[in-house]
């Protein structure tokens, strides 16, 4: 019998990553989406099937995390085995803007996912997507021992969540698992993240349509690794006998001006003649240093990153350089090829 999983937040970076990996593994899918007024499936167009099709696997529902009675409703309906609660107002940045409607999604809409699958009484494991962010001001490296102390709305709701993730487990033996995962890029990454922000801008300097790129905070550190890595170990935390929390991350740690100076190097740039600082993209407070310490997942999950900072700074090059029609060094791609890791085809049209 095939497993049926249920994905919020499948039309974002990971849950692309994630559908496509449990599709390859025989799985049915069931993605939550919401109602935009313009598409918000590119990243996963790849994987679409008709549902006016025989033996569909990949099936989208609408749906909202701020709509308790959608997810109780969606739950009930598809009976998934597996839920993978992705969905977020992802953005740090964004969440000082709109840290209500921040804590609306990332907290309340957690419990209320929570809630639906405890009400429906089926035997469900559960995934939330935790993060790095709830470490905050606490001084690397950070484990799963290491103290929360959040320094923007989207961290504090986080927080509220990953702890919601645990009370259900304690209070009601619930399999719930809380990935505590360190920033992870691809080239599906949104284009408003630093790393995207890079090597789409690199790209977009090499074919002529900017001359300049503005960013903020160029001391910050972090631990980033390669989205397809990380969304498959959101699989292993559920296939393993006991539920438990896991950090997830490289251990190994670069800041923002060494990711900067890394990539336009590999794209053949100057990067003092293209970079300017712009106050709108400071945060009224910043995490300054993620270096995460993944002992607990290397022993426990076999967790051994392949892709480490060069590389994934050469992938996502030379993908925003082809998304632009320009020949890339191609580095990148060869490393994915010469890996194992080139199992999708999907990068050159990425969100
Ligand atoms: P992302 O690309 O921003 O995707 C977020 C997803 O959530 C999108 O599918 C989005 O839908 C959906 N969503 C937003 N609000 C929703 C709502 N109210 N109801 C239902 N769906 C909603 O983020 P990501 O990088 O894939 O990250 C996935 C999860 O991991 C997030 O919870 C994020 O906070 C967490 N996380 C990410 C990282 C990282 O480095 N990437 C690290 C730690 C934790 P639309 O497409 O319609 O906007
Ligand atoms: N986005 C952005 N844009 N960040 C900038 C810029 C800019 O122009 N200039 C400097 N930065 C700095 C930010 O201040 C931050 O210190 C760092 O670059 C990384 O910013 P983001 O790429 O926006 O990621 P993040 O670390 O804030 O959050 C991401 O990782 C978290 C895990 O630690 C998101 O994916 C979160 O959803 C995730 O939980």
């Amino acid at each position: 019998m095939s497993k049926t999983a249920f994905i919020t937040g499948i039309t974002g970076q990971d849950g692309s990553y994630l559908a496509e990996f449990l599709l390859s593994r025989g799985y049915e899918v069931h993605g939550v989406i919401r109602r935009t007024s313009t598409f918000n499936t590119q990243r996963i167009t790849h994987i679409f099937q008709d549902p006016h099709e025989a033996d569909v696997h990949l099936k989208l529902h609408y749906g909202d995390v701020t709509d308790a009675s959608s997810l109780s409703l969606l739950i009930r309906e598809t009976e998934p085995d597996e839920v993978y609660n992705l969905a977020a107002q992802s953005h740090v940045r964004v969440s000082f803007d709109l840290p209500q409607y921040t804590a609306m999604v990332n907290g309340v809409g957690t419990i209320s996912l929570l809630e639906a699958i405890r009400q429906s009484k089926q035997d469900v494991r559960y995934y939330q997507a935790s993060s790095s962010e709830m470490f905050g001001a606490s001084p690397p490296p950070q484990n799963e021992q290491t103290i929360f102390h959040p320094l923007s709305p989207y961290a504090a709701a986080k927080v509220y969540a990953h702890w919601v993730t645990v009370n259900y487990r304690e209070a009601y033996g619930m399999f719930n698992c809380s990935g505590i995962l360190f920033n992870h890029e691809s080239p599906r990454r949104g284009r408003t993240f630093v790393t995207r922000k890079v090597t789409h801008g690199i790209a977009e300097i090499l074919a002529k349509k900017i001359d300049v790129l503005y960013f903020g905070n160029l001391d910050a550190k972090r631990d980033w690794g390669y989205a397809p890595e990380y969304t498959e170990l959101m699989w292993k935390m559920l296939q393993a006998d006991k539920p438990d929390d896991y950090v997830i991350g490289t251990g190994e740690s670069h800041s923002v001006r060494d990711l900067i100076i890394e990539a336009f190097s590999y794209a053949g740039l100057e990067w003092e003649k293209y970079i300017k600082h712009d106050e709108r993209y400071m945060r009224p407070s910043d995490v300054n240093y993620l270096l995460s310490d993944p002992s607990k997942a290397r022993k426990k999950l076999g967790w051994n990153p392949k892709v480490r900072f060069k590389e994934l700074v050469r992938i996502m090059v030379d993908y925003d350089m082809l998304s632009v029609g320009l020949e890339p060094p191609g580095e990148g791609i060869e490393f994915l090829k010469k890996n194992g890791l080139l199992w999708s085809n999907s990068e050159e049209t990425p969100g």
